[in-house]
């Protein structure tokens, strides 16, 4: 129920490549704010939330201060490319944020809402599955239809209706990620009995009632605030230390000025845990991946992978 996306392996692939090398990875993070300008930074890559790369949500820290996080409670949607230079791989990322503040946390719903909306997505894919079943592969390389495949597959998905609304920050999430406290092996269990499900059921009716029950909690409350506190510890000293700087992007004074020389010199008279209030976790919630390989000796390829429902997911390969 809970399952590595397919596009999965070769990112956390490039990403341990990448790792060998280098102390951290960046990343290109892009929203839009009120007035719809595009605005893009530079990040830090902090691994999958709960440290589980099956749940495939990329998290980054950030202060509740900034720019892009007042951005992002109102339009939630954003953009993430990666790219690994030593394997010469691209993967950008469309989805919606998600963050983990004081008193802010994702809201999860499995086929609650427009619970309609989804099944009648996922039955055009229906033919997909089947397909799938029959030729028992885990993850097919979906043909796509004569309309869409002069179309860019990437645009095509993320220019829906659904997708292209401003989501606000507390709206709720249609997202499988289970519990930490539910045990790995329950986890597989129902995974198994959903790939079951889809594969052999007879009508999506079946299916869709076996799946609603099949539904695992997602995370508690708790469980959030922890995986907050979990990534506040991971920060370096220095890291730790920015979250208690003057408000980030205002005007430069000569108070401010001192203040900043203080904490640098550790003699502002405030604790290593200080700046906490200001420090947020962002999940990236990954609806479509664009995945360019430029390999080597010119041997390129694309992959374009779309989330169905659930971790349902549909992979077309298109032109590079
Ligand atoms: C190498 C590098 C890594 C960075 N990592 C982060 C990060 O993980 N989170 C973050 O909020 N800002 C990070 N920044 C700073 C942002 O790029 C940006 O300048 C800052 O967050 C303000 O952006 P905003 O005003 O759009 O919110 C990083 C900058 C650099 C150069």
């Amino acid at each position: 129920m809970q399952s590595l996306a397919p596009w999965n392996p070769s990112f956390s692939s490039a990403l341990s490549t990448e790792l060998e090398k280098s102390r951290f990875i960046s990343f290109n993070f892009s929203n839009t704010n009120e007035h719809g300008w595009p605005s893009t930074r530079t990040c830090v890559f902090r691994g999958f939330l709960f440290n589980d790369r099956s749940t495939n949500v990329i998290l980054f820290t950030t202060d509740k201060r900034s720019a892009k996080y007042r951005e992002l409670l109102k339009d939630s949607r954003f953009e993430a490319c990666f790219y690994f230079t030593r394997l010469n791989k691209q993967f950008r990322m469309r989805g919606h944020a998600r963050v983990i503040s004081d008193g802010l946390y994702p809201e999860l719903h499995i086929m609650e809402r427009d619970e309609e909306a989804v099944m009648s997505s996922a039955e055009d894919d229906d033919e997909t599955i089947k397909s799938r079943s029959q030729s028992g592969s885990g993850s097919p390389i979906a043909t796509p239809t004569p309309e869409q495949s002069d179309a860019t597959v990437f645009d095509l998905f993320t220019d829906n209706l659904e997708q292209a609304n401003r989501k606000p920050i507390n709206d709720p999430l249609e997202y499988v990620v289970i519990s930490p406290s539910v045990p790995e092996q329950e986890k597989d269990a129902s995974f198994t009995s959903l790939q079951d499900m889809m594969q052999n059921r007879h009508s999506f009716q079946q299916a869709k009632k076996e799946y609603l029950q099949l539904r695992l909690k997602p995370p508690t409350t708790e469980e959030w605030a922890s995986e907050r506190l979990r990534c506040w510890n991971m920060m370096s000293r220095n890291a730790k230390k920015t979250f208690k700087k003057p408000m980030p992007g205002s005007l430069l004074t000569e108070e401010k000025s001192k203040l900043l020389d203080s904490i640098d010199r550790n003699v502002d008279g405030t604790t290593s845990s200080s700046g906490y209030e200001n420090f947020a976790v962002v999940c990236l919630f990954v609806d479509v991946v664009d995945y360019l390989d430029l390999g080597a000796g010119g041997a390129d390829s694309r992959y374009v992978y779309k989330r169905l429902i659930g971790d349902d997911w549909k992979e077309y390969q298109v032109c590079p």
